[in-house]
């Protein structure tokens, strides 16, 4: 740990939003126990490392579809958490499961922002806009997002912060997405950043 702050890498494969509002806190002082230092992406070219670029923080990819194997892909990861001494692993957007050999190396130390309210519409095939559709084909009046700790069992860890979002009439998948993400994913997942990252630092 440098300067007494948590080291924090950041996984993402996309747009990398809900990175752009952990960079932003950040900034803001709002996220102050750790420091981000690393973003790995599982696709190259994604806008995502344009913002960890624009932010002046090292962008590596970890190519799932040239690594092949669950394996190759994790060894590749780790030499990057390891080489830049990583404490506090985010998930914002990341579309891999990960093992349960690689999350039982960092217990408590993988959190994960997920768009819906755990346990509804959550675990494997739910992600991104098709976590959306599904609380839309279901009907549901209220969904949310939530940040929780990653164990072995996809979307099971515990609950950090949740919050939920009214569904509105009219709602299209993205436009349900997009409030989801601007009224609970890019508050709640820095809140959770800084909260892991202070309990880290005061454990050392
Ligand atoms: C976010 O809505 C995030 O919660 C979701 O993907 C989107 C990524 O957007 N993650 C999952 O569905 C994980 N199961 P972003 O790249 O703009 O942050």
């Amino acid at each position: 740990m440098t300067k007494n702050k948590a080291r924090i890498a950041v996984l993402v494969s996309g747009g990398g939003t809900n990175l752009q509002a952990l960079l932003d806190a950040e900034r803001d002082g709002i996220i102050h126990s750790g420091e981000i230092v690393l973003v790995i992406s599982s696709k190259p070219g994604v806008y995502a490392l344009q913002r960890a670029a624009k932010a002046g923080v090292r962008g590596e990819v970890a190519n799932r579809r040239e690594l092949v194997t669950q394996d190759k892909f994790e060894q590749r990861i780790l030499e990057l958490l390891e080489q830049n001494n990583i404490d506090l692993i985010i998930l914002a957007g990341f579309m891999s499961i990960l093992s349960e050999d690689f999350v039982s190396r960092y217990p408590r130390r993988i959190i994960n922002v997920h768009p819906s309210l755990i346990p509804a519409f959550c675990g494997e095939g739910y992600y991104g806009l098709r976590v959306h559709e599904a609380a839309l084909e279901r009907g549901v009046k209220l969904t949310g997002a939530t940040v929780h700790f990653v164990n072995e069992i996809a979307d099971g860890g515990e609950i950090i912060f949740q919050r939920a979002v009214k569904v509105q009439k009219g709602d299209t998948p993205e436009i349900l997405q997009r409030r989801v993400m601007e009224r609970a994913e890019w508050i709640l997942l820095p809140r959770a950043a800084e909260k892991v990252s202070k309990e880290i630092i005061k454990m050392k």
